[in-house]
């Protein structure tokens, strides 16, 4: 199999991973899919009132989207395609976390998985836009307006940084707009709900 084939399969099978699902349901608190949004992300994951959980799986969620990256870029490393295996990486992991095969396909929304890929390719994007997630959402107590911040943000930051660093390969700037384009099309009901004012904050029901 060659290194971009094996670095997409890998990202994909641990992004497909459901951290939040298994968490929940380990600690006894049932299908976190049948509460709140039933999104298998950590802010659904609050909505249990389990803090722990929710933090554990946000932090799983980000680590296994930096790890994928990270092993794609290895991956590629030897046949000198180091940044395209890992922008693949970075496609098929945010892929896998929210069209898992072991789910029917129905899985999260990409923000933590997607964080923690952007991080593995460019971590001052990533940090920068992590940042802008928890600063969006810490104003509006809206979780999804953080993610559709910094989702929004991620693309044109990772284009400057390639127009800046005069890299040969766009590769990391294309799989950042695929990142932003899964994330916006797995966010169409919240952004539906806050259009129409009653997407709930942080916490809330
Ligand atoms: O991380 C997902 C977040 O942006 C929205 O989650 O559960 O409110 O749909 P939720």
């Amino acid at each position: 199999m060659g290194p971009l084939l094996l670095a997409g399969a890998l990202g994909y099978l641990l992004g497909s991973v459901p951290f939040g699902l298994l968490l929940v349901r380990l600690s006894g608190g049932g299908d976190i899919r049948a509460i709140g949004s039933g999104n298998i992300g950590a802010t659904n994951v609050l909505r249990t009132g389990k803090k722990s959980i929710a933090a554990a799986t946000l932090l799983l969620d980000a680590l296994k989207g930096l790890v994928a990256v990270l092993l794609g870029g290895w991956l590629g490393q030897a046949s000198g395609v180091a940044p395209l295996a890992a922008s693949v990486a970075a496609v098929c992991v945010v892929l896998g976390h929210c069209f898992p095969l072991w789910l029917s396909f129905k899985g999260g929304k990409g923000v933590a998985t997607g964080l923690g890929a952007l991080v593995g390719l460019c971590w001052p994007v990533g940090l920068a836009c992590a940042l802008l997630w928890l600063g969006a959402a810490r104003a509006s107590r809206i979780s999804s307006v953080g993610a559709l911040t910094a989702f929004l943000a991620a693309p044109l930051l990772m284009a400057i940084v390639w127009l800046w660093s005069h890299d040969a390969t766009p590769a990391p700037v294309v799989a950042t707009l695929a990142v932003t384009l899964i994330v916006m099309l797995r966010h169409h009901a919240n952004i539906k709900r806050l259009v129409a004012g009653v997407e709930p904050r942080v916490g809330q029901k």
